[in-house]
């Protein structure tokens, strides 16, 4: 028998796409669970050619799931990870809530697979911020070969990575553009439509954003905690698909295609990287794919041993969905956990 699968939050951008990649992929389940709130008791949602009426997380009994993804925001994965884990499923978890949790490991698969044995203090495994995940695949290839000393990012973050209501927000602020009707602001401080926004989350006292915050301890979490990061975090008026403008400064000497042939050979990444107009990827290109693209990947001669590069990916697979996931395959494949049903 096959592994019981519970969804939590799979009315949301992230619980969608994790129903669409678990029916891709076909992951071994017998049975897939979809919970979310109150407000969607009943609602539809699709799993591959099947249609699942979603149920309540409040009356949900949890005794035979064995893997539940968690994708409902902080304070319900505060509230009820411990529960679920308690009863006695691994919960991967996609919000913020355990990240830094030292009983709770932190895992891109083709960064630290081997930190997932971890899990067994808590029952927890975190899943990163979005634009964490992508950076640390482009950069884990690059530091096995030159030892990264500091990297300066700026994100390019799309609007599907502040939920299902932001992306709404896009949609009417557009149409009010040019309808010339009024424009509100509710998920975002100013207006999103036209414009980029250099705030995601709240601010810190040092006056870096919590988003830019999550990517500096995240990356020294995953990849190594020597590395020194500064992240400016900015929202701009994209669907699906987080940007970023990477500068990273080695060790040792590493040449532009020396770092293109390694990252050519690196899981989850793709280079497409040709000097000529339209060479790279964008993120409309990326929406829906699984890979972390590279492009740009330059020389940067303003400080020893630089490198820029552009680095795409989409925040709801790589960023969120699918890098949950692949978590669940890993500890499946490593006969990590085993089927309670089958166990019974
Ligand atoms: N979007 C991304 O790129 C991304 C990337 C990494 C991590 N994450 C994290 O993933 C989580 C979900 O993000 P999202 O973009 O999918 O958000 P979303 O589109 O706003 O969806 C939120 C989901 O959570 C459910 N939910 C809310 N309150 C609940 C409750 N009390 N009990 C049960 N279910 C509840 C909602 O159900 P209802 O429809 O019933 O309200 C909905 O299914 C967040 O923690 C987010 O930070 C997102």
């Amino acid at each position: 028998m096959g592994f019981k699968v519970a969804v939590v939050g799979a009315t949301g951008n992230v619980g969608r796409e994790m129903l669409d990649i678990l029916a891709e992929r076909r992951f071994p389940a017998d049975e897939v669970v979809a919970l979310a709130s109150q407000r969607s008791i009943g609602t539809e949602v699709s799993f591959g050619d099947k249609t699942l009426k979603c149920k309540v997380l409040d009356h949900y009994d949890f005794t035979d799931v064995d893997i539940c993804l968690m994708s409902a925001g902080s304070a319900v994965s505060k509230q009820w990870s411990p529960r679920i884990a308690a009863a006695g499923a691994v919960v991967i978890d996609n919000s913020s809530c355990w990240r830094t949790d030292p009983d709770v490991p932190l895992i891109v698969p083709e960064v630290n697979a081997d930190a997932v044995a971890g899990f067994r203090k808590k029952g927890i495994i975190a899943n990163p911020n979005c634009s964490t995940a992508q950076l640390v695949v482009a950069l884990k290839p690059l530091h096995d070969k030159a030892k990264i000393k500091r990297v300066v990012v700026a994100t390019y973050q799309s609007v599907s990575g502040a939920g299902k209501e932001a992306m709404d927000e896009l949609f009417a602020q557009t149409k009010a553009v040019f309808t010339v009707d009024e424009i509100a602001n509710k998920k975002f401080p100013k207006r999103i439509a036209f414009n980029v926004i250099p705030q995601i989350d709240t601010f810190m006292e040092d006056g870096t954003t919590r988003e830019e915050w999550k990517m500096l301890v995240e990356t020294k979490k995953i990849l190594d905690p020597k590395i020194r990061l500064s992240a400016t975090c900015v929202r701009v008026p994209v669907f699906i698909g987080h940007s970023e403008a990477v500068n990273v400064e080695f060790e040792r000497p590493i040449t532009a295609d020396e770092a293109r042939d390694i990252l050519r050979n690196a899981p989850g990444c793709l280079v497409i990287d040709k000097h000529e107009p339209g060479g790279y990827v964008t993120p409309y290109e990326c929406a829906g794919e699984d890979a972390t693209y590279i492009s740009r990947i330059r020389e940067d001669g303003t400080v020893e041993n630089g490198l820029s590069m552009w680095v795409v990916s989409d925040n709801l697979r790589k960023g969120a969905a699918l890098n949950a996931i692949q978590i669940a395959e890993v500890l499946i494949n490593r006969k990590l956990i085993q089927a309670k049903r089958k166990a019974a």
